[in-house]
């Protein structure tokens, strides 16, 4: 573990757990478990609405005084500092000792500190039985903007879904090509371009087609959207993501569901499918396995579920048609 740079710690509702696991698995390749993950993988924790803080380790050891004289030699100087404990299960440290322990490392930096609004946090911490000292980034949130967003869609997935929709499908890069194939009025497209990932949007309809393009516009985003059928688009992408017609709003029969799930399969070996029905059939006639899947509800709604399927185009049939 003490090899190990980056701990992460998550924060969601007991609704969206089947969904931080699937998502910290794709970028992750584990799960996280208690709210909490060890990596050498960095992601930026706003890119994600599960990743509330990254901890930067830049020292560790399971002996504490081991751990202070290694933060002394760090050499830090940095004006209006914050220290923050994390207790961690396990840590029995009592809050006074907590407090000690702080001091400790404020008289490790050189600068004055800053309580109220901080320059730079860092955190002391026992995971595992290993102190580990090191800078915070947070979530910032500032993708909450996308709330206020021109154009909405009664039933668009939330923004939280669509995060982790763009994640899964690039697996923590921001170099793969990535499709939006029923963008509708592009709330996955906000959300991979304030992430910085690289996504083209497409939709037949094109009222929505023109809402996304003034959503993108609203917040000075670029993302090309292309008004037309599925099967239509020739480009190949590193994965597309599917937010299948649900048959409130945009209606589909399970022949039109079949026509896109098929169509966007020609041109990818990566999908992320978002439905509200049983879909294994229509993916496994693809030639698609599905590599994982979860549920998800709506706060406080228990009878509408969704369901994210990750499929990867079969082994022995790999190359895109
Ligand atoms: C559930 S909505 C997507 C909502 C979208 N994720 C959003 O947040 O606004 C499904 C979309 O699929 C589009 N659609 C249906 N058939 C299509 C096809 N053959 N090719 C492309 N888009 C299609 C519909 O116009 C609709 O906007």
């Amino acid at each position: 573990m003490s090899t190990k740079k980056h701990l992460y710690i998550f924060g969601y509702e007991v609704f969206e757990d089947e969904l931080c696991k699937l998502e910290s698995n794709a970028i992750f390749n584990q799960k996280e478990k208690d709210k909490l993950l060890i990596s050498d993988i960095k992601v930026e924790p706003s890119s994600s609405a599960f990743i509330k803080k990254r901890i930067d380790i830049s020292s560790a050891s399971e002996d504490y005084t081991t751990l202070i004289k290694k933060v002394k030699k760090e050499n830090i100087q940095m004006e209006g500092f914050k220290v923050e404990y994390f207790v961690f299960e396990g840590d029995s440290t009592e809050y006074p000792n907590r407090l000690e322990k702080l001091k400790d490392i404020g008289y490790c930096i050189e600068g004055n500190p800053d309580y109220h609004s901080p320059t730079v946090m860092y955190a002391l911490c026992c995971y595992k039985g290993v102190w580990c000292f090191g800078k915070t980034i947070k979530n910032n949130f500032n993708w909450n903007k996308h709330k206020q967003k021109p154009w909405s869609y009664s039933n668009s997935i939330g923004m939280n879904i669509a995060k982790a929709l763009v994640n899964i499908a690039a697996q923590g890069s921001k170099e793969k090509m990535l499709l939006d194939a029923c963008c509708g009025v592009g709330t996955i497209l906000l959300e991979a371009c304030f992430a910085g990932n690289k996504i083209e949007g497409c939709d037949i309809n094109w009222k929505v087609c023109n809402k996304s393009r003034k959503n993108l516009a609203h917040f000075n985003y670029s993302a090309t959207v292309y008004c037309t059928d599925i099967k239509d688009i020739n480009r190949k992408y590193d994965a597309a993501i599917i937010d299948l017609p649900y048959n409130l709003l945009s209606r589909a029969t399970e022949q039109d569901v079949a026509h896109i799930i098929e169509s966007t399969a020609q041109i990818t070996n990566r999908l992320v499918i978002v439905s509200t029905t049983d879909i294994t059939t229509q993916i496994q006639n693809t030639g698609f396995n599905i590599s994982d899947n979860c549920s998800v509800r709506k706060r406080g709604k228990t009878n509408f579920e969704r369901r994210i399927w990750v499929c990867e185009k079969n082994k022995s049939d790999k190359h895109i048609r």
